[in-house]
């Protein structure tokens, strides 16, 4: 199979911010005395704010109006925006700036497929925002686990789904690529909660980029 395009998740793929939602979370939880399960990290990866919310809020749910539900969204957000006003490139996860440099040198397009409303705060933080030739808009798309983002991502780049690698460290973001009509999941992480990916690798270090895309490199050249 011949690849033409990436595109990555952020939080927890790229960027080293993953633990810094679950911090900011984790002080809303503790000022709702609300507990904090062993699998709460887990669960709240790769979700939108609003349904983060709901699992902090588990069985209390009910108990908040829409209003205050907003206004505990908000409190999270600028907890979350002071935490990454100290990013620069050292919080780039492992591999992922090599990547990046690599797809880039070799004229592979990139798109980011983040639910995140500070993606591009972090992009630029981190220095890679000339990397992404789209950023797909999670404000126009369904969360994930639908498919939309990766499929407005791929869009974005005018490249079909079936000839995207897309990588991701949530299960929801897993299930989300393996929805969108053929693209490959290169899931980010544990094995245990990523076992639905096509490819699981523990970092980007681990992955091969030339396994995936080194013909569509010669393809270009023969044509
Ligand atoms: C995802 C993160 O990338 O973005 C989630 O994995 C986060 O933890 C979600 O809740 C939404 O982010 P934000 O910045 O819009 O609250
Ligand atoms: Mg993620």
């Amino acid at each position: 199979m011949i690849y033409r395009a990436a595109i990555f998740d952020l939080d927890g793929v790229l960027a080293d911010t993953a633990r810094l939602h679950l911090a900011a979370w984790r002080q809303v939880a503790q000022e709702l005395k609300r507990p904090w399960a062993e699998d709460t990290s887990e669960n709240l990866k790769g979700l939108e704010r609003m349904a983060s919310l709901e699992v902090i809020l588990g069985e209390e749910r009910d108990q908040f109006s829409d209003r205050e539900k907003i206004d505990l969204a908000n409190t999270k957000n600028r907890y979350y925006q002071k935490l990454i006003r100290s990013l620069s490139p050292i919080d780039l996860l492992p591999g992922a700036g090599e990547l990046l440099a690599w797809l880039h040198e070799k004229q592979i397009p990139i798109a980011l497929a983040s639910a995140s409303k500070n993606a591009q705060a972090v992009l630029q933080a981190l220095e890679i925002s000339h990397y992404f030739s789209t950023i797909a808009d999670p404000e126009q798309s369904a969360p994930k686990p639908c498919p939309d983002i990766f499929l407005a991502a791929a869009k974005g780049l005018q490249v079909e789904p079936e000839l995207c690698v897309a990588f991701e460290d949530a299960v929801a973001g897993v299930s989300a690529i393996k929805a969108a009509q053929g693209m490959i999941a290169i899931g980010v992480g544990s094995e245990n909660s990523l076992r639905n990916a096509d490819y699981i690798v523990c970092s980007l270090e681990d992955f091969n980029p030339r396994d995936f895309f080194l013909s569509a490199i010669r393809a270009a050249d023969v044509s």
